[in-house]
């Protein structure tokens, strides 16, 4: 397994791996870019192709290309592993096949990928899908797209599908389980009786991931009659599908998302597949329920900017608006589009009328906050107290959810001006108003307490981390003198490596590179790659010289710092001894303090 890391290793790189991802730029001898794993405005997401490793100094995540797809991707180890070493071209010695699970997921998606040939192939191919054939050209569909797209049709029979995948050989239990087949109560797996399929007579559109694994299918109805069931019928939860996480069409509009910088959100698919075929190819859909945080994350590696579009029903903008508070919250810039009277119902239906007018409400889409203003006032009076309340609340709560202070308090001036409201009322206001938080939202903020926690350092710690920042930059700089002037140190985050660097100074070699091997711990982060990067990071400039003499200077303040503090220690030790009439300890204590005044 240690062979096939390495091997992957050698192959890939961690700026072309992140950069997949994240738009790095290149600062110093490392590049630098927006942290995809929390909010930010400012770069502070280093990656070092020298070290190949990553770290961002903003929320303390960082590792190597593992680590990145791990938490990128929410994969494990194993997952991860199998996606590297596809990128890399390399065969893994590792077997999995005992792994039941992931061998059932990759059954189910090889399921998954045989059906979509075979409803592609019924579309396009047998007499039966006539009809199919004639109401997708009338919506407009090209031939191209329905190729592009993979779309199929299955007639209605009661399991043309399942019988076509047994013959292929796959198992009725896996059937089962990738949601296409329907087991009824009684089924017999001997004669195969009371088996289904779930999509019947339907217009099939297959759901990829983002990788290009077809998960999941979406059907629609051709006839919609009383019997006919809901007008879209989508796969169920099943090992590879899980409709919160996947968005619709992100597989096909990845590259033009980054390239613009922009993700355009439409409802329904047919509405993606519109657009793409108009051209606008940087189109997704989350079909038709209010986007998810997991959705959001997603969307998030391609870009930060969202133009939303919803049907202007009060169910599409109720929707719409969970969404967007999700969206705003996580820190991006969302935009409402909204088309003109008249002009069409759905995307779908504008771009058929006037393409340019589709095209021109999504480069004029509206800043939400502003968006959110317009409708607040609509109907409302500034005079009437209760409608200032009123217009108030709406407007905090949605204030309150964006992370940025500026940006918060442009808000409420906005406020302020328009309600000639005082701003401290304002702020009192929304400090107020709860939160609607989800019980998962209270987990993961937990969760992000307790991190902080345990990066929390001392005074001394920090004192003592820019010390070996340097040392480890500068090591060049060091000198017998340094380490005489430093204590050694007991406690603290920095101990052992304060130790190693010492050790190894006074025994005559720093070599870094034997360092970083010493402080590797699989699958965790390097201390010695993370200080370095931040040197790399905060001292771009410093020459030699002047480093040397920042060295000496650290390590005098460390020095006093860390006496001050054992002061402190031992005097509040002796003063217990004391209380205590502890003899024994009380000399001990006191031999200590005076060894430190020598
Ligand atoms: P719409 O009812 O707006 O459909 O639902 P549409 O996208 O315009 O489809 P066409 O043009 O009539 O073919 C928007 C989205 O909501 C989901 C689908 O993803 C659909 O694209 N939906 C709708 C369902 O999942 N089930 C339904 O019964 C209806
Ligand atoms: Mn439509």
């Amino acid at each position: 397994m240690s062979d096939d890391v390495q091997n992957i290793k050698d192959k890939l790189d961690v700026v072309d791996i992140v950069g997949e991802y994240v738009q790095l730029k290149p600062a110093g001898i490392n590049h630098k870019g927006l942290c995809p794993f929390h909010q930010e405005k400012t770069p502070s997401f280093m990656v070092s192709r020298e070290r190949q490793n990553w770290h961002c100094f903003g929320c303390a995540k960082g590792g190597d290309i593992f680590t990145f797809v791990e938490e990128m991707e929410g994969m494990e180890f194993r997952e991860a592993l199998k996606y590297l070493a596809d990128k890399a071209g390399i065969q893994l010695t590792t077997n999995f096949k005992s792994e039941a699970q992931s061998s059932q997921k990759n059954r189910i998606k090889d399921i998954n990928r045989a059906a979509a040939s075979f409803y592609h192939n019924v579309l396009t191919k047998m007499d039966a899908s006539k009809g199919a054939r004639e109401y997708l050209q009338d919506r407009g569909l090209l031939q191209e797209t329905i190729e592009t797209w993979h779309i199929g049709f299955v007639p209605e029979q009661w399991d043309l599908l399942t019988q076509y995948l047994l013959k292929k050989g796959f198992g009725i239990d896996d059937l089962v389980e990738s949601g296409l087949t329907i087991k009824r109560e009684g089924a017999n797996t001997q004669t195969m009786k009371g088996f289904y399929d779930r999509f019947r007579g339907r217009i099939m559109f297959p759901i990829w991931d983002v990788h290009d694994n077809v998960v999941g299918f979406t059907g629609r109805v051709l006839v919609e009659t009383e019997k006919s069931g809901g007008k879209y019928v989508n796969t169920p939860q099943t090992p590879v599908y899980d409709k919160s996480r996947v968005v619709f069409g992100l597989n096909k509009s990845k590259k033009e998302i980054k390239h613009k910088d922009l993700i355009v959100v439409v409802e329904g698919q047919m509405d993606v597949i519109a657009c793409h075929q108009y051209g606008m190819t940087n189109v997704v859909a989350t079909s038709g329920t209010a986007m998810t945080e997991e959705q959001i994350k997603l969307l998030k590696r391609y870009s930060n900017n969202m133009n939303m579009a919803f049907d202007s029903d009060e169910a599409g903008e109720k929707a719409a608006r969970r969404g967007i508070e999700l969206a705003v919250k996580a820190g991006m810039n969302v935009r409402v589009i909204q088309v003109p009277e008249g002009a069409g119902k759905d995307p779908d239906e504008v771009l058929k009328k006037d393409k340019q007018v589709w095209f021109d409400s999504v480069s004029q889409a509206q800043d939400v906050m502003k968006w959110y203003f317009d409708r607040a006032f609509v109907g409302k009076d500034v005079k009437n107290p209760k409608d200032k309340q009123i217009i108030a609340t709406e407007l905090l709560r949605e204030i309150k959810n964006i992370p940025f202070a500026v940006e918060k308090d442009h808000w409420l001036q906005e406020l302020n001006s328009r309600l000639g409201v005082d701003m401290t009322v304002l702020r009192e206001n929304m400090a107020e108003i709860k939160e609607e938080v989800t019980r998962k939202g209270k987990i993961e903020k937990k969760k992000e307490e307790i991190n902080i926690k345990e990066i929390k350092k001392t005074r001394l710690d920090l004192l003592v981390e820019s010390f070996l920042i340097m040392a480890l930059k500068f090591h060049k700089q060091l000198s017998t003198f340094t380490f005489q002037l430093l204590p050694s140190l007991s406690t603290g985050p920095y101990r052992n490596l304060y130790e190693s660097v010492k050790n190894a100074y006074t025994s005559g070699v720093l070599n870094i590179d034997q360092l970083r091997n010493d402080f590797h711990r699989e699958g965790q982060e390097n201390i010695v790659d993370v200080l370095l990067m931040q040197g790399e990071k905060d001292f771009a400039t410093l020459s030699e010289k002047d480093a040397k003499i920042e060295i000496e200077k650290l390590s005098n303040t460390i020095k006093n710092e860390w006496l001050a503090s054992e002061r402190k220690r031992l005097q509040a030790a002796i003063s217990n001894a004391e209380k205590a009439g502890d003899k024994d300890a009380l000399a001990q204590l006191m031999k200590e303090f005076q060894n430190l005044n020598l």
